[in-house]
């Protein structure tokens, strides 16, 4: 029993504490009621009479010293913790957190979408993954029709009519089938063809789509949505061309083209001295559509365009290389503050 005394003695003495862990287990080991010291009490009344009068004192003067020590451990650690405060500089600037930010591609998305919503268009959506019918043959592009080959597509072998959708044109019928005019909607998403990869084509890029549909919707409709588009995504000095062209499925069809934003217009190497940007292909829906979507085209017309993400994306923010949208380097993508 003496044996034990001492050497608890000693370790009290000698426990070091460093931390309020620490403390608490100096606590634990000699305050507590179940700690090693208290179970010293207990044995002591087994003890003779003569020696609970000898141990006894031993005893009481071990616990006042182990309580005494654990008073002044405690308070050096409080005060060595309040002084760590007091020399913490809470008006030193925090560290930011790196929160990343949106993509170019979708910057420019949701601010196409901005622009089309104040104008009463809502956003639908589509499958990326298609049939021959919705991006083809609803489309008015005849089987075997050279018109299929202005979009080189991707075919799945076993299966000829699934394909990788070559355009977002592939959700108007969709569109016309699930709702009735007025239809005015866009359509943002990505689109596939069989491309050689370059600074200037991809195997897969994005389009917006958009098409209204309603009684009474003329040429003009078509001009002046897509000048008011081109005035808010590029300023209001914005200029637009309209230029003939053909799509299957659209009678009469054109081809926008904004000024340049780089020259204004004087002739540059982006617009090719022509002083003018293709942005899109638009056109007054052919009848055949509105019948392919269960519309009368006696009743109602409609026009539809249609735009690439990232041609948009390059002229706002003079990219001149495609393949930086899909290369994932962040030393180009953080350049690009989330204000759409
Ligand atoms: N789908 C066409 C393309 O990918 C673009 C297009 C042209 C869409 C005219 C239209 C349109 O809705 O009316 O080249």
């Amino acid at each position: 029993m003496e044996e034990k005394v001492k050497k608890i003695q000693q370790e009290v003495d000698s426990f070091l504490v460093k931390s309020k862990d620490d403390l608490e287990a100096f606590r634990l080991k000699f305050i507590s009621k179940k700690g090693q010291l208290m179970s010293l009490f207990d044995d002591l009344k087994l003890a003779s009479v003569e020696e609970k009068k000898k141990l006894g004192k031993t005893l009481n003067d071990l616990k006042q010293l182990a309580e005494n020590r654990f008073k002044s451990l405690q308070e050096s650690i409080e005060n060595t913790t309040s002084s760590d405060r007091e020399t913490m500089d809470l008006s030193l600037p925090v560290i930011p957190n790196k929160t990343g930010n949106l993509h170019p591609l979708n910057l420019t998305r949701y601010r196409i979408i901005e622009i089309f919503e104040r104008l009463g268009f809502n956003v639908s959506d589509g499958p990326e993954i298609e049939d021959d019918w919705h991006n083809f043959t609803a489309l008015n592009f005849p089987e075997n029709h050279p018109a299929r080959e202005m979009q080189d597509t991707f075919f799945i072998e076993k299966n000829p009519d699934v394909l990788l959708r070559t355009h977002t044109s592939n959700v108007q019928v969709r569109l016309m089938k699930n709702q009735k005019p007025p239809i005015r909607s866009i359509m943002p998403g990505r689109v596939y063809r069989n491309e050689a990869i370059s600074a200037r084509a991809h195997c897969f890029f994005h389009q917006v789509e958009g098409l209204y549909i309603d009684k009474n919707v003329g040429f003009s409709d078509l001009k002046q949505t897509l000048y008011h588009f081109a005035k808010e995504m590029f300023g209001k000095d914005t200029k637009i061309r309209l230029r003939p062209s053909y799509f299957p499925f659209t009678e009469p069809s054109a081809e926008i083209d904004i000024s340049c934003l780089i020259c204004h217009g004087k002739g540059c190497n982006v617009c090719k001295y022509s002083g003018w940007v293709e942005i899109a292909g638009s056109g007054m829906v052919h009848p055949n559509v509105l019948r392919n979507g269960g519309i009368d085209p006696e009743e109602f017309t409609g026009f539809a365009f249609g735009m690439g993400i990232e041609r948009i994306t390059m002229l706002r923010y003079s990219i001149n290389d495609l393949r930086l949208f899909s290369e994932n380097d962040v030393r180009f993508l953080r350049q690009f503050k989330s204000v759409v």
